[in-house]
């Protein structure tokens, strides 16, 4: 061989080798290779057929991953379905980590895959800052098995928690978009202690009839921004509780199920508070509330700085309402003292049907009134023609522009 001819086949071999190993790096396949970008968790021996327990292979790409250095992707393929039973991802890990889920998560359907002492959360990610969840895919919380044991629909059973499909627990500047949620086995979303938290483009449904599967549940939380989803559940589309401010809600469609709510707050005497939260641009369908706050009697603290504003609501039940006599229990709420304080709580151009005669409830405490209210634009009418009534109870109101109903009964 000439030797032009041993250093053009010499080159020849040195470019294929840079390319395998780019190659490898974008797939992942050489652990010798530094961190790759794209992390399958085919690799880590997730199947993906719909059958296969695939939570340990989740786990090991987790700890992959979450070890790495530089920041990098993990792919949930699409066109598979991916089995897990409960799993927690835990950091705070050594760089940001993508996941993007393009296929499908679907919970077991054995609830003696909960540890009995445990069951409240199926997927959490706890202390993980940074994280980019998206990919179009769907989680499928396989809901069904749980439902059935539910005592608000089979009345002979204890009254348990079911798991949340999604938590969030202590964590900052997480964004989740352009995901499917459905049939949760309760809540779909929860984002508990955290700061800094994006949700959009997120499609969530469940059945109207299935039992406390909020949409999107946010708690102790600061900075969440909650945008462009559609929700249509069995319970509350989005919940909003104690310990949250600045949260923001907007371009959201709900119903069926119970709409947007700020509470429950104060129950069994609790120190609750809830401030500066704005609600803009929502569509409200067939829910059994529109924008509701909800307080116990004998809590403490407040909800205050609220806005509602650009809503339309469709055959709602309950549009507009404030209710700090909220009383969830088997055993009827006693009369009491203390409360939590409600004040400074706007709704601007609020539109549409009422299902109920009482389109506008605000039943305030008598110790502690609402205060604060103020109603612009606001025109709420019956599907049947039948004249709207407003309901009040301890609060001070003012209006202005066009209110209808006008009047409190
Ligand atoms: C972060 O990197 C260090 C050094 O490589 C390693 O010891 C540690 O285990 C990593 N942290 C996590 C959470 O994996
Ligand atoms: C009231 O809440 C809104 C919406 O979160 C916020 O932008 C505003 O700064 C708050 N006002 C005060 C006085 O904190």
């Amino acid at each position: 061989m000439g030797l032009r001819r041993f250093i053009f086949v010499l080159s020849l071999v040195l470019l294929l080798n840079t390319i395998e190993s780019r190659i490898n790096t974008i797939l992942g396949s050489s652990p010798m290779e530094k961190a790759p970008t794209v992390l399958n968790v085919g690799k880590f021996g997730a199947r993906g057929d719909g059958f296969s327990d695939d939570t340990e292979a989740f786990v090991s790409a987790w700890k992959t991953a979450c070890a790495s250095s530089a920041p990098l992707t993990l792919l949930v393929p699409g066109g598979k379905t991916y089995r897990l039973k409960p799993i927690i991802f835990l950091g705070p890990c050594n760089s940001s980590i993508s996941i993007a889920v393009e296929g499908t998560i679907l919970a077991s359907g054995k609830i003696s895959d909960w540890d009995k002492a445990n069951r409240r959360s199926w997927i959490m990610f706890n202390k993980v800052n940074g994280l980019k969840l998206t990919g179009g895919g769907t989680i499928d919380g396989n809901g069904h098995v749980w439902w059935k044991v539910s005592c608000k629909v089979d009345s002979s059973r204890p009254c348990r928690g079911a798991p949340t499909a999604l938590t969030f627990q202590t964590c900052e500047e997480v964004s989740v978009s352009d995901l499917k949620f459905k049939n949760s086995q309760q809540m779909h979303a929860t984002v508990s202690d955290c700061k800094g938290v994006r949700l959009s483009g997120l499609s969530i449904s469940a059945p109207a009839e299935s039992p406390n599967t909020d949409g999107i549940h946010v708690s102790g939380s600061t900075d969440v921004k909650i945008s462009d989803c559609v929700i249509r559940t069995g319970d509350d589309c989005i919940s909003i509780v104690s310990g949250s401010r600045f949260i923001t809600a907007s371009s959201i469609v709900c119903g069926p199920g119970h709409g947007i709510s700020i509470g429950s707050l104060g129950a069994n005497g609790a120190e609750d508070t809830v401030s500066d939260v704005l609600v803009d641009t929502v569509q409200l369908e067939g829910s059994t509330n529109g924008v509701r706050i909800k307080t116990w009697q004998g809590g403490k603290g407040y909800a205050k700085n609220i806005t509602f504003r650009n809503v339309v609501m469709d055959n709602v039940k309950n549009p507009i309402i404030i209710d700090q006599n909220y009383c969830d229990s088997a055993v009827p709420c006693r009369e009491q003292k203390s409360a939590v304080a409600v004040s400074n709580v706007a709704y601007k151009n609020i539109k549409g049907t009422t299902a109920n005669k009482v389109a506008m409830e605000f039943d305030c405490s008598h110790t502690v009134p609402c205060r604060g209210i103020t109603l612009e634009d606001v025109n709420l009418v019956t599907a049947s023609g039948v004249a709207a009534m407003g309901f009040c109870k301890n609060v001070y109101i003012s209006k202005s522009g066009t209110v209808v109903p006008s009047t409190c009964s």
